[in-house]
């Protein structure tokens, strides 16, 4: 296949292009209408088609043959643990945790809050979800309670579930203190909690507690019924997923149903070159959009085999990790972020872990999260040999934006590149004026509309945040908030954020919201936390303060201080590096913060004065904060 002729076709006639795309899912009711545009003037995909998103994954296998094909393959060095679940086992697992859902009141339409490690258990609460119709929103396992109780006050949940624990290497840590702290604090608690007990923890549940009660996993599983799936509507929300903004609220990223098994079914072909009964793994997390897509749905619905990994790259037990399972589990693709790899490459530079491994199986590694560094590009091309795949996304787009098109047709690889747009994405870079740029030229990288199938089709309960985010600064244009440019080649080059939002490890983290938990220390006057560039986690956040008149604090204290605040109200992945005390921050005259300006400073101590600037000696104060900063605490 030509790509050029596909991604022509996407375009030029995209209802026809995502219709032949539709036919091969197993709908309850085929769309007749491809695109349209509702009351509100969002567009939507496949609206009147009907389907059901565990039925896609799950029954439409087991009824085509598939039923005893492993669907999932737990690996959990951590326990030394390992399972496999046919397609038929799971989709009973599924059936019958519905059914203890549907006791407990969830009904479509509710919100059921998930809060798990990497657990097959994960998948079973997410599709049983799905096959009631209820709107899952799954939060990350390393998230704090403050983050939990953000989450479930915006969702407004009929039902939480958890684990008894997560395990960090060896580390074992209890989830049911952490989800009992978050629902003493939030203002909209769910009815039920429903709580796995694993082995290594056993937690205390509640009967009777003032806000919500608690379940056991497996005695709700015993009682239950089976229950079929429900049909929903193509534009129902499968799930809602929330991520960083520039603000401390974060947006609760709406997925439909119709248009997401679509484009994700589109892209194990298109994209990954696999075929059903092939074995994907992606080392990621169920608390990501990466886990939601490429751990759980898309492998699912195409029919291959999952393998849901808890561990690390390294420490569980070493570096050679991801070449054991590839090897042990006959992986034929894997996908996981830069960062991964980065972390392999410091503690087995020569790859000699990877040594004795029969890695035949595997065809090739995508990665996504972050820019794919060409240093460790190189480093993996080097030791594999293999097609290494940067492809960029976003939580709200569900699927890649570019890409290499490995199963239309595969192009030479460009180190730094995320290559080629994906068919039906139109990417388009423009200036601060929403004017298109000619190859080479930088500028914010936007999608034209309609997006594609499997994008957002809103911020959960908040159009006007939607529309205020993504569609407003350029008309016609999805705002992706990357920055970027495309070559003579029409190779993208996305080169970072342009708005609040950093990336630490592949994690997206919003440093406004630490700006504000910073801002509510009673020495803090204000605050600016920008994320400095680290070769081993991508960024890493730094914050500078001003301190309240009077205030004598110890810098040593405050900062370590701050650093608790951030690990103990969003989660150890937030890391913030270190925290510089200075009297002023540079300010443009009517008050705004140059944080541009400090985040250049930190990779160039040279940076241009802006006109705007109030006061030009505040960045000496920087540029000197950071000379302490490097030599107290980066030298060695
Ligand atoms: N639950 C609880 N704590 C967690 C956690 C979780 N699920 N995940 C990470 N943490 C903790 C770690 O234990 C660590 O704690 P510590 O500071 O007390 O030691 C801290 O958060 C920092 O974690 P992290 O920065 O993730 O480092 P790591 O060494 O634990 O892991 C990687 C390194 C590369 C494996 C990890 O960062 C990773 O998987 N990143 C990719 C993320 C991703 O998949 N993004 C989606 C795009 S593909
Ligand atoms: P998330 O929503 O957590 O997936 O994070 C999305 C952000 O991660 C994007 O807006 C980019 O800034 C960054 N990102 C993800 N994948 C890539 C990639 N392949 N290249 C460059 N940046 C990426």
């Amino acid at each position: 296949m030509n790509y050029q002729d596909v991604y022509d076709r996407s375009i030029s006639d995209p209802e026809g292009f995502w219709r032949q795309e539709a036919a091969k899912l197993d709908w309850f009711k085929a769309p007749e209408t491809i695109l349209s545009r509702d009351e509100d003037g969002l567009d939507r995909w496949f609206a009147g088609g009907r389907l059901n998103m565990a039925h896609l994954a799950l029954d439409y296998h087991v009824d085509h043959g598939r039923g005893g094909q492993t669907a999932i393959i737990h690996d959990s060095p951590v326990t030394g643990r390992q399972r496999h679940i046919t397609y038929e086992e799971l989709r009973d697992e599924v059936a019958r945790f519905a059914g203890g859902l549907r006791a407990l009141g969830v009904e479509h339409g509710d919100r059921v809050v998930i809060y798990m490690p990497m657990i097959p258990e994960a998948l079973v609460a997410m599709l049983a979800c799905a096959r009631l119709g209820a709107i899952h929103s799954v939060v990350f396992g390393g998230f704090q309670p403050h983050e939990l109780a953000v989450r479930i006050d915006d969702a407004r949940p009929r039902a939480l579930i958890t684990a008894s624990c997560g395990i960090e290497v060896s580390r074992v840590l209890p989830y049911k203190p952490l989800v009992d702290e978050a629902l003493q604090v939030c203002q909209h608690p769910p009815t039920a909690t429903v709580v796995l007990q694993r082995p290594e923890c056993e937690a205390t549940l509640h009967r009777n507690s003032a806000t919500t009660r608690d379940f056991d996993w497996e005695r709700l599983m015993k009682d239950a019924s089976p229950v079929d799936p429900v049909p929903v509507d193509a534009t129902h929300p499968l799930y809602v997923l929330y991520t960083s903004g520039t603000t401390g609220k974060p947006k609760g990223i709406v997925r439909d149903t119709g248009g997401y098994a679509v484009a994700l079914n589109f892209s194990m072909d298109a994209i990954y070159n696999l075929d059903p009964g092939d074995v994907f793994w992606t080392a990621s997390d169920v608390g990501w959009v990466v886990g939601h897509s490429y751990i759980v749905y898309a492998p699912l619905i195409h029919g291959c085999t999952t393998v849901v990994y808890e561990g690390k790259p390294v420490r569980t037990p070493d570096a050679g990790a991801f070449w054991r399972v590839i090897a042990e589990h006959r992986v034929k693709t894997f996908f996981t972020a830069p960062t991964a790899f980065r972390a392999i490459r410091k503690e087995d530079p020569d790859a000699a872990l990877m040594t004795g491994y029969d890695l035949s199986s595997l065809q090739a590694i995508y990665l996504a999260g972050e820019r794919l560094d060409p240093p460790t590009y190189g480093w993996i091309k080097d030791i594999t040999g293999l097609p290494v795949i940067d492809h960029w996304w976003q939580t709200e787009t569900g699927w890649a934006i570019a890409a290499n098109p490995m199963g239309i047709e595969p192009h030479r690889e460009k180190s730094g590149s995320a290559a080629l747009p994906v068919p039906g994405y139109r990417i388009t870079i423009l200036d601060s004026q929403g004017t298109p740029q000619p190859p080479g030229r930088q500028g914010n990288i936007a999608l034209g509309l309609p997006l594609p199938p499997g994008c957002l089709s809103t911020l959960w309960g908040d159009d006007d945040r939607f529309r205020l985010s993504y569609l407003n600064a350029f008309p016609g244009y999805y705002d992706t908030s990357d920055g970027g440019y495309i070559d003579e080649d029409g190779y993208l080059f996305v080169m970072g954020r342009m708005d609040d939002v950093i990336n630490v490890a592949g994690h997206r983290l919003s440093t406004g919201e630490m700006e504000e938990l910073i801002g509510h220390h009673p020495a803090v006057a204000e605050c600016a936390v920008v994320g400095i560039a680290d070769e081993l986690k991508g960024e890493m956040p730094l914050g500078f303060v001003v301190l309240k008149e009077g205030q004598s604090i110890d810098p040593e204290a405050l900062e370590k201080a701050l650093m608790e605040v951030i690990r103990t109200k969003i989660g150890a992945i937030a890391n913030l590096q270190a925290v510089a005390v200075v009297d002023k921050l540079p300010k443009t005259r009517s008050g705004k913060i140059l944080r541009k300006s400090i985040r250049q400073l930190t990779q160039d101590r040279d940076v241009a004065v802006p006109a705007t600037i109030e006061d030009p000696s505040s960045l000496d104060e920087i540029r000197e904060a950071l000379e302490f900063i490097k030599v107290g605490r980066y030298a060695s």
